[in-house]
């Protein structure tokens, strides 16, 4: 059987797992997990990672996965809150996208509690850690 192909895919500040704001988001970097995610998944799945913290660079990356892959985990970030460009690009693709929180965005600052990609990913898992991506990647299995 042919593993999976998914891709998890992380928007701005991302990149600064770890360091940025410990309190609410850890501290472990993203590159320290995705070492661990991989190793778990390793008979199902085959699991890319890409960060930016551009958002047509994010656009671009689901448009050139989003008609081949198996499923795609987007933590949007901050772009989350702003981008219907990002949410049509999940509505254009084909490939089935969950959205992931670290924190619980419903428990901060009201500006956070709305996303405009929700409605076009077929889940949502917030408030667990980076334990949602791996969540995530169990319910592609
Ligand atoms: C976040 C929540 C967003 O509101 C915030 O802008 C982020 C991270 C999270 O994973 O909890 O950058 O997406």
């Amino acid at each position: 059987m042919s593993k999976k192909k998914i891709l998890i895919l992380n928007g701005p500040n991302l990149n600064l797992l770890g360091t940025r704001e410990p309190e609410i988001y850890g501290h472990q970097t993203f590159e320290q997990y995705l070492e661990i995610l991989q190793d778990k998944f390793s008979k199902e799945l085959e699991i890319s990672y890409f960060q930016s913290n551009e958002e047509g660079q994010l656009i671009n990356k689901l448009h050139e996965v989003g008609f081949s892959f198996d499923g795609i985990l987007i933590n949007a970030g901050a772009y989350t809150h702003t981008s219907i460009a990002i949410a049509d690009a999940i509505s254009a693709i084909k490939t089935p996208v969950i959205e992931i929180h670290i924190s619980n965005v419903h428990a901060r600052e009201s500006y956070r509690a709305h996303s405009y990609l929700s409605a076009k990913c077929k889940g949502i898992i917030v408030g667990l850690g980076l334990r949602g991506y791996e969540l995530g990647l169990n319910s592609f299995i």
